[in-house]
């Protein structure tokens, strides 16, 4: 948290900044407003609660003071109407945009709601924050949008064609920051997240991440099931590290470090075979009949890049990114967090 109120600190001296989480109710989002509650900022939040939940906002609620949650106001809205766009945005610094609808497989069953939520609702976002003149604009990007490059570690500036519409939606969202830059000098800056996991990720529906859904399965004494043949590896990153990244490139002073793109993970590869067993192996601790449980292995999902491993350097050199929490690290808090939460 240090590094994170000396670069606020540093950005804005003397009061506190007011910041726009967008899509504040959701995993991501409720975890950045819980973030700059703790570090006394002003939060204003907007969530339609499509796949956020209010209790998200309640567990926040509860780990914050009395006077820290004074400074929270939040917006029910949507991000695809320009009026709740610009009410949100209103007297606004820092706007961090994560409201949009994930999953793969779910833009490939509805291709136009994730269109209009993922493009039509971030050009909304982007355009009623360069009329309030907000001080950065910092969005939501995806390691989804290296699409079929072959190369690893992925690095910014090499991507390949996207695999599904959402990494469409997303890849969009770049150009759309890259043209802005352009046409009205507004920089937006995009965080290339690589499977970020942490507590309040939801565990629940079809289009569940992996973590959570194996949480949920192993502390139901269910079988969890491998896409593939378990050997598909992914760059899984804790949501502390994601706020850290936020925080850090909405508050830089490195006039390079604006506009720009950058990958947010651990820079370390995990095969889901591995995840499993360390998942396995930390579930049992509590259920130790789990210890015993073997997954199931089905085919392969259409979509889904075989392998993800992020060169973290460039955020590491332009805005100080330096992730705090290993996997195995964030698996542990998680855990409690899944342990209670399904209890
Ligand atoms: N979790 C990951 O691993 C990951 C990876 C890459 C990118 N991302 C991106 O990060 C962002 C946050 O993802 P998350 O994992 O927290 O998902 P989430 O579903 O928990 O959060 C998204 C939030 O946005 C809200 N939302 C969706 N459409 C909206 C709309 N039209 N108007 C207002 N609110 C709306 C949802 O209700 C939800 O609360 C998304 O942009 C997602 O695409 C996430």
């Amino acid at each position: 948290m240090d590094i994170l109120r000396t670069a606020i600190q540093e950005r804005i001296s003397g009061k506190a900044a007011r910041w726009l989480v967008t899509g504040a109710a959701g995993f991501i989002g409720s975890n950045l407003v819980e973030a700059l509650l703790k570090l006394d900022q002003e939060v204003v939040g907007i969530d339609n609660y499509s796949t956020g939940h209010k209790r998200n906002l309640d567990e926040v609620h509860d780990k914050v003071s009395p006077a820290q949650w004074g400074r929270f106001v939040m917006h029910t809205g949507d991000i695809r109407s320009a009026r709740d766009c610009s009410t949100a945005v209103e007297g606004v610094d820092f706007v961090l945009h994560q409201a949009a609808l994930g999953s793969v497989p779910r833009s490939i069953e509805d291709p136009v709601l994730t269109n209009e939520n993922n493009v039509d609702g971030f050009l909304n976002m982007l355009v009623a924050s360069r009329d309030a003149g907000v001080k950065s604009f910092v969005y939501a990007a995806s390691s989804s949008t290296y699409g079929d490059h072959p190369g690893l570690p992925k690095v910014e500036d090499e991507i390949g064609r996207p695999l599904s519409p959402y990494a469409v939606t997303k890849y969009v969202n770049e150009l759309y920051a890259e043209v802005f830059a352009k046409c009205y000098g507004f920089q937006a800056t995009g965080l290339r997240y690589f499977n970020i996991f942490g507590p309040r990720q939801d565990p629940e529906g079809a289009y569940a991440a992996v973590i959570p859904c194996w949480f949920a399965a192993l502390l139901h004494g269910k079988t969890p099931r491998i896409n593939g043949d378990g050997l598909t590896s992914r760059d899984f990153c804790y949501v502390d590290n994601a706020v850290q990244a936020n925080i850090l490139a909405a508050c830089s002073r490195n006039s390079h470090a604006q506009g720009q793109v950058y990958n947010v993970a651990f820079a370390e590869r995990t095969t889901l075979n591995e995840l499993f067993g360390m998942i396995r192996d930390i579930v049992a601790r509590v259920r130790p009949a789990v210890g015993t449980i073997t997954p199931e292995y089905g085919p392969e999902r259409p979509g889904d890049v075989r392998h993800s491993l992020a060169d973290i350097s460039r955020a590491r050199n332009l805005i100080g990114y330096a992730p705090t929490h290993s996997i195995r690290q964030g698996l542990e808090e998680a855990a409690e967090w899944y342990v209670h939460a399904l209890a």
